[in-house]
């Protein structure tokens, strides 16, 4: 895989997204670093949603599963994961082993060199040298894109996806949430025109942030945030929707908003960025997704959270057709799957191997 060529790197940490989405991709156009949510356009998320679909249906046969399997046997991953993580690690992993891609890991920072005084670029640059691919989650934000400008001035550059990055991005959970919102509404028109309201701690989850800005490739979306003032979207990203000409609206009123909603995102309160516990002083009662909201929300919306949750949504609504939560995690796997091939250049065998399949 040829990697792109980056500016120096003042010059690449000031660019304007779309300008940095450009050095983002290989000369073919196919993305070699993942890092945030503004360097996808449309017609990658609807390509990328139709190889994931069509992977999963190769993986019903024993024959297809070995084809995925045949795919990416010579390469190998680490999973660098510096923050915690149930899904997102064990998603990617699964991922990578769904395609013969070899995944290795550090999760605990105390079993590398870093408890040595290493410096993590010093890690990373030292796990480029064995893979073909990082996977990582940082607390820092910004951290996954110094690693890839990082790497690009080495001799081995390799493929950075951020897999979670401080309270700022979370790019490859939007393309698992766009993915679930895309199959969740395809029997009425797609994400075109839909409202997506997003519940809870919006200034810190950077799955909302991610997906936000994601959502304004589709037109006719309404955007709707609603939290306790203290926790209310940032600035940064009412920009975003301004500019992109986004309908958006910011309210405390959970009520009117699960009743506007085509898509209810709920999140968790994202305490353990406090200073001093200020968290605990913010009623959030009122953000609770309980059964009685069931029958505010329309016969067709869906409830959605990137989990983990805590009790922001009470276990009986899982019940309910409408709880998208537990399909998102399995989505998850498959988008990565996805993502995973397009990267390397190999969804096109995916596309052949299903249209022989289906002819
Ligand atoms: C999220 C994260 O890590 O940002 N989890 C995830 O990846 N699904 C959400 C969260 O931790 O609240």
């Amino acid at each position: 895989m040829e990697p792109p060529v980056l500016p120096p790197w003042e010059q690449f940490r000031a660019a304007r997204p779309a300008e940095k989405a450009r050095w983002l991709r290989t000369p073919t156009g196919r993305p070699y670093h993942v890092l945030f949510a503004q360097q996808f356009d449309r017609p990658f998320l609807d390509r990328l949603c139709e190889t994931a679909t069509r992977t999963r249906r190769i993986a019903k046969t024993k024959g297809g599963r070995m084809f995925l399997q045949s795919l990416l046997p010579d390469q190998r991953a680490m999973l660098y994961f510096a923050q915690p993580s149930t899904r997102t690690f064990l998603s990617f992993y699964t991922a990578c082993q769904i395609v013969g891609l070899r995944p290795a890991e550090v999760r605990d920072t105390h079993t590398s060199s870093e408890f040595k005084g290493e410096s993590p670029e010093d890690s990373v640059r030292t796990f480029s040298s064995y893979v073909d691919l990082i996977i990582m989650r940082h607390p820092e934000q910004g951290f996954a894109e110094r690693i890839a400008w990082l790497l690009s001035t080495t001799e081995r550059s390799v493929p950075v996806i951020n897999a979670g990055s401080g309270k700022d991005e979370h790019p490859t959970q939007a393309l698992l949430d766009v993915y679930t919102l895309q199959r969740s509404f395809a029997r009425r028109g797609g994400i075109e025109g839909k409202t997506v309201v997003f519940v809870g701690d919006l200034l810190r989850g950077r799955t909302v942030r991610s997906l936000a800005q994601v959502l304004v490739l589709y037109p006719g979306v309404r955007l709707i945030f609603c939290a306790p003032a203290p926790l209310q979207i940032a600035d940064d990203i009412l920009e975003v929707l301004r500019t992109a000409g986004v309908p958006h609206e910011t309210t405390e009123d959970f009520e009117y908003a699960v009743a506007a909603a085509d898509a209810v995102y709920m999140t968790r309160l994202q305490d353990e960025w406090d200073v001093a516990g200020e968290s605990r002083q913010i009623p959030t009662e009122r953000f609770r997704f309980e059964e009685r909201h069931l029958q505010l929300l329309r016969p067709d919306g869906i409830v959605m959270h990137p989990l983990p949750r805590r009790h922001e949504i009470a276990v009986e609504v899982d019940r309910d057709p409408r709880a998208m939560y537990w399909r998102q995690v399995r989505n998850g796997m498959w988008i990565r799957v996805a993502l995973i091939l397009t990267m390397f250049g190999r969804e096109g065998e995916i596309h052949q191997y299903y249209e022989e399949l289906v002819r």
